[in-house]
């Protein structure tokens, strides 16, 4: 076994973390990019950063809102070649963090959005701050930005898109609607079950195993769909954690099986991905027994039945395929989700029976 284990993001956590912790901002630099999601203004996160960097006399620019699911074109769109600019905050979802890590490269290379993929621009990206408003992404903790691409989603990477700090106050999820904060709950859940079972994890065993205990602190929460601010803010350090343990080991096929359902049906990211969870446990339960059992009992949920009957619970509204549409979804996500260091060797065939247990309507 060899791996490297290094969380570079400095993690700050707490109620007006942002406000109490305003030099951080200065460090940087004079002049921000801020990139947004729509939801910025109404949680008050925004406010807390334009006052910071009004305090430390940084100009800033702030973006149009992200869209949800951007693509690179988009991502280009909001801001362009901006050398002047010395730093990026950004200050949202998945959608926003994800978009920021593109404008961080795209304000200092003038090149097309594809040189992202390629890493064939000559200029460091700028530094990124991150204040994630949701309770699943992770984004704020990893080196990779996920971009939607045709019918699907590809991700590029680079350890100087990696926030270098991280502002996570659990106020900003109040105002959350209520579908958000689970399926959000939800991708977290997954990034952290499907980094605890790649073939070849040890690296993040106590990262997932601690976010496996905290999930069980507010899963009842979840169910009743009240929670508390202890509750939102032990969901939003614990989508964090679920974020470590991608950047220190990465997703699974379920993540990538996960990406059409989004791009064509409109679903979700968390939820996309928690739909075929249940059924990539069971697919995974003879090659990763004992870690799996000790998933469910931290979870405090009755072995791979009761976790699937948790997700059940907690996943809402969902979608369902013919056989012929499933092998559509097959045909875009096999590849890359093979690919994966999964939890045990997949097939095109493994994963179109996954899909089907989980979303088909034909018998
Ligand atoms: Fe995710």
């Amino acid at each position: 076994m060899e791996f490297t284990f290094q969380v570079p993001t400095e993690i700050i956590v707490g109620q007006a973390c942002i406000r109490k912790n305003a030099e951080k901002f200065s460090q940087f630099g004079k002049k921000a990019l801020v990139v947004k999601s729509g939801s910025a203004e109404k949680n008050g996160s925004l406010a807390d950063v334009l006052h910071v960097l009004g305090e430390q006399g940084i100009e800033a620019r702030v973006l149009d809102s992200v869209p949800p699911n951007p693509t690179p074109e988009d991502v280009q769109a909001l801001c362009g070649y901006a050398p002047e600019f010395t730093f990026v905050v950004a200050v949202g979802g998945g959608s926003a963090i994800d978009a920021a890590k593109g404008v961080a490269i795209l304000a200092v290379n003038d090149v097309e959005p594809a040189a992202m993929y390629d890493r064939s621009y000559p200029n460091k990206p700028l530094p990124i701050i991150a204040v994630p408003t949701t309770c699943g992404t992770g984004s704020e903790v990893t080196a990779v930005s996920v971009l939607t691409v045709g019918d699907s989603k590809q991700s590029f990477s680079s350890p100087h898109v990696l926030p270098k700090v991280a502002f996570l106050d659990a106020d900003y999820l109040r105002t959350l609607p209520m579908r958000v904060l689970l399926d959000t709950a939800l991708d977290a859940l997954s990034h952290s079950a499907e980094a605890y079972l790649l073939v070849d994890s040890w690296s993040n065993d106590m990262i997932a195993e601690q976010a496996f205990r905290n999930f069980a602190k507010y899963k009842d929460a979840m169910l009743r769909r009240e929670f508390s601010d202890e509750d939102r803010a032990l969901m939003l350090y614990t989508a964090t954690l679920g974020g470590i343990a991608i950047y220190v080991g990465g997703t699974s096929a379920v993540h990538t099986m996960g990406y059409p359902i989004t791009v064509l049906k409109d679903i979700p990211h968390g939820r996309a991905c928690v739909l075929t969870l249940g059924e990539y446990i069971e697919f995974a339960y003879d090659a990763k027994k004992e870690k799996i059992d000790t998933m469910c009992a931290l979870l405090g949920v009755d072995g791979v039945g009761g976790f699937k009957e948790l997700l059940k619970s907690l996943i809402g509204e969902t979608v369902t395929y013919t056989r012929e549409e499933i092998w559509e979804l097959v045909e875009i996500a096999a590849e890359p989700a093979i690919k994966k260091r999964n939890a045990k060797p997949i097939t095109r065939e493994d994963i179109f029976e996954i899909y089907c247990a989980a979303l088909c309507r034909e018998q």
